[in-house]
């Protein structure tokens, strides 16, 4: 594992300032009830819409708000379009990572210039609340970057989309910002990726992760991790080893049907409360066997929270240099074994779990059997 500090100077010289993930958004097969399921299991506050009733012909979405992360569900209401396509291919699924900038033109065209293959071209939207500008590039498999610059817009989401005043009351369960979202690409296609988002965006590479470090008596995978100069996006990027079965990332290639967003790791600062919560409204976590705590105290050291809470809710503990996280895995939220969530409390820490690999990977290779993948 090599690890590579960011200078001041990296930074400073930066072509490509981002400012955080703007709104993760998916194409999915019915959004109105998928909408139901984040605002009631996940705690989502509905906050803005379109769709026909808000003049837009071939699509609803609904845009979903907790702290400072926004969701937006997306579906087609016509029988064949580019979403209709997606979905049918890809199940539901994510479009587009989008990020926060401050001049979305100059994205484009930094990125463009060094080789990003162009999705849409820097265009304006206004309404009476002000204007944005967005552009997007393409990156692994059908999965799009809207860079969204709206520093100019005081409107509920963007342009075209209406407040919503009659949404469900909800309760948060204190789910605060993306940390990070993880993509699965095709074998030997990651190194390829990450040269991507050197070259293209600018990142740097942090953590490298090979097969010795994460495989199981079955499958393996590799991981890169890229992140931008002030290390506000953070990418992982996993590809397939050779294992003696089907690695879990084939698994998720073959049933998405291609490279796409693996999981996206939200961060709460009191992971006991979220998780407890979280179980109560029904979301199902991967299962690690009662042995896994036994040497947590030799292995991680003193920690803040009770163990028998951790162990009753099954989050997962590893230390690093830096301090502690804490983290947990829910299974796929969708009945494709695809896209599943990450929650994060970081004490500290700011890797990414590598002491709960293999207990995390047998986790998934359990469930990958009783699918029938393995
Ligand atoms: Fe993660």
């Amino acid at each position: 594992m090599e690890t590579l500090e960011l200078t001041e100077t990296q930074t400073t010289q930066d072509f490509l300032p981002l400012n955080g993930t703007d709104h993760i958004e998916f194409y999915v097969g019915n959004a109105k009830q998928s909408a139901y399921y984040y605002q009631h299991a996940w705690g989502y506050k509905l906050v803005a819409y379109a769709g026909p009733e808000t003049g837009v012909r071939d699509r609803a979405s609904y845009v979903l708000q907790q702290n400072k992360v926004r969701l937006v569900l997306t579906t087609s209401i016509l029988p064949d379009s580019e979403i209709t396509r997606h979905q049918a291919k890809h199940g539901d699924g994510v479009k587009f990572l989008s990020i926060l900038v401050d001049d979305a033109t100059k994205s484009f065209e930094e990125t463009v210039k060094r080789g990003a293959k162009p999705y849409m071209e820097p265009t304006r939207f206004e309404d009476e609340n002000g204007w944005v500008i967005i552009s997007a590039i393409h990156t692994y498999g059908d999965t799009v970057h809207k860079f969204v610059q709206r520093n100019n817009y005081s409107g509920a989401f963007l342009p075209g989309f209406k407040a919503v005043d009659n949404a469900m009351e909800v309760k948060s369960v204190g789910l605060k910002y993306v940390d990070h979202c993880v993509g699965n690409v095709e074998l030997g296609a990651m190194n390829q990726w990450v040269k991507y988002y050197e070259d293209v965006m600018g990142f740097k590479l942090l953590i490298t992760f090979d097969d010795e470090d994460i495989s199981t008596e079955y499958s393996a995978l590799m991981s890169k991790v890229v992140s931008n100069g002030n290390g506000y996006i953070k990418f992982p990027i996993n590809e397939p080893a050779e294992g003696r079965k089907k690695s879990q990332i084939e698994e998720y290639l073959d049933f998405y049907h291609g490279a796409g967003v693996q999981h996206i790791a939200i961060e709460t600062d009191n992971i006991i409360e979220t998780v407890g919560e979280l179980r109560r409204r029904g979301i199902e976590f991967l299962y690690v066997p009662e042995t896994y705590y036994e040497d947590i105290p030799q292995r991680v050291g003193h920690i803040e929270e009770n163990l028998d809470e951790l162990k009753k809710l099954n989050i997962l503990i590893d230390r690093d240099a830096d301090g502690y996280l804490l983290q947990i895995f829910t299974k796929p939220v969708e009945d494709r074994p695809t896209l599943f969530y990450e929650i994060i409390q970081r004490r500290g820490a700011k890797s990414f779990g590598k002491g709960n690999f293999k207990a995390l990977f047998e986790s998934i290779e359990r469930e990958q059997g009783i699918r029938g993948n393995l």
